[in-house]
């Protein structure tokens, strides 16, 4: 048997944790032969919560759950983890933006960066799920002074996973049939879902699809306000299909992606495809033996180019409006 795994999840005692948990403890995450020790972090308005959430886990005898802990204290619940999956803050409600959270809830992240690189294993793989994901994930990176930037990720696999669905349903294939979808950009209205790459059993999509209207005013718009429309029917931000895309974009980042397919992951800007460094952006990549590479070579229309332009002006500008935060 392997030796476990630490795995550090925040905001253990909320919607989004109550899925995870249990799947990241019966073995979904790293496979059948890994035992992993969970380390659960929340406030302490939340701790009888995390007490309830350990009995739970407890009382499903999960055969890989070598232990558990939890903790208020973000140096606690991080030492040495081998994964952090950052996910405690708060979500918006009915009429906001997820923007709108950047206040209330950056702080969080820059305390997490810098208890992280005080007391993470140095290989630690973050992903920050809290909204807004990306411009979060860029605070924790940079107050992470002691670890490498290509540590840290922000989730894009939501918006991934949505548009890989909604081109299924709308072409009549089952999902397993695409592959190269890509979602650029912001976890926001601006995102850019990418189907120009895609292929479907290993033809281009445009072959299949002669739509363009469908995709430029049904599709796009539907992925981009998807979040909102799932609030607006719940009453609750997405919980059980966003604990699914973060344990999906942990698997694939540790364990690879396919052969011939890429995922969306929010990774450090390098400058490809005109993309400014220095932001966390939604981008194609690879994963392979634990790392993943940003795809290149992917030619873009003068379409695409502005629509990857103006989500990534939107993330300058929460970049701007976070200053104080990334001294
Ligand atoms: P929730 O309100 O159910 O749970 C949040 C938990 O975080 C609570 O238990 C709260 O006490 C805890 N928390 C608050 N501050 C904390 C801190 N400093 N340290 C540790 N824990 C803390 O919310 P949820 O539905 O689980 O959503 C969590 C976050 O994930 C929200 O910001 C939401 O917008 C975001 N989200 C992101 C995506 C994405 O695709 N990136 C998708 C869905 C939700
Ligand atoms: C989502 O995309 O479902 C989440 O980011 C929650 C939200 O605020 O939209």
């Amino acid at each position: 048997m392997k030796k476990p795994l630490r795995i550090a999840i925040t905001g253990a005692g909320g919607q989004i944790c109550y899925s995870l948990l249990f799947r990241v403890a019966c073995g979904d995450l790293l496979g059948p032969d890994q035992p992993v020790i969970l380390h659960l972090l929340d406030i302490p308005a939340a701790e009888q919560v995390m007490k309830g959430v350990l009995m739970e886990l407890e009382d499903c005898a999960f055969p890989l759950l070598r232990d558990m802990s939890a903790s208020t204290n973000p140096k606690a619940a991080f030492r040495d983890c081998d994964i952090a999956f950052l996910i405690g803050s708060r979500p918006r409600s009915k009429g906001m933006e997820r923007r709108d959270l950047l206040e209330i809830n950056g702080g969080i992240f820059k305390a997490q960066g810098q208890a992280l690189s005080e007391v993470a294993q140095r290989t630690v793989k973050v992903l920050v799920v809290g909204n807004p994901a990306n411009t979060n994930g860029l605070i924790a990176c940079h107050h992470a002074r002691e670890l490498d930037p290509r540590n840290f990720s922000s989730m894009m696999r939501l918006d991934h996973n949505r548009a890989l669905t909604q081109l299924a349903l709308k072409i009549g294939h089952p999902v397993h049939d695409l592959q190269r979808m890509t979602v650029w950009g912001n976890h926001s209205t601006t995102q850019f879902p990418d189907v120009s790459q895609v292929l479907v059993n290993g033809s281009p999509l445009t072959t299949i699809l002669q739509d363009p209207q469908w995709v430029e005013q049904i599709f796009i718009p539907t992925i981009q306000k998807r979040g909102a429309a799932v609030i607006e029917a719940r009453g609750l931000s997405s919980a059980a299909s966003a604990a699914n895309a973060a344990l999906s974009h942990m698997r694939d980042w540790i364990r690879g992606t396919p052969a011939g397919d890429w995922v969306t992951m929010g990774v450090p800007s390098d400058g490809s495809y005109g993309i400014p460094e220095g932001l966390m952006c939604g981008m194609p990549v690879t994963c392979q033996e634990g790392h993943y590479e940003i795809v290149q070579g992917i030619e873009l229309s003068p379409q695409s180019r502005s629509l990857i332009q103006q989500t990534c002006q939107e993330l300058s500008s929460e970049k701007e409006a976070v200053a104080m935060l990334l001294d």
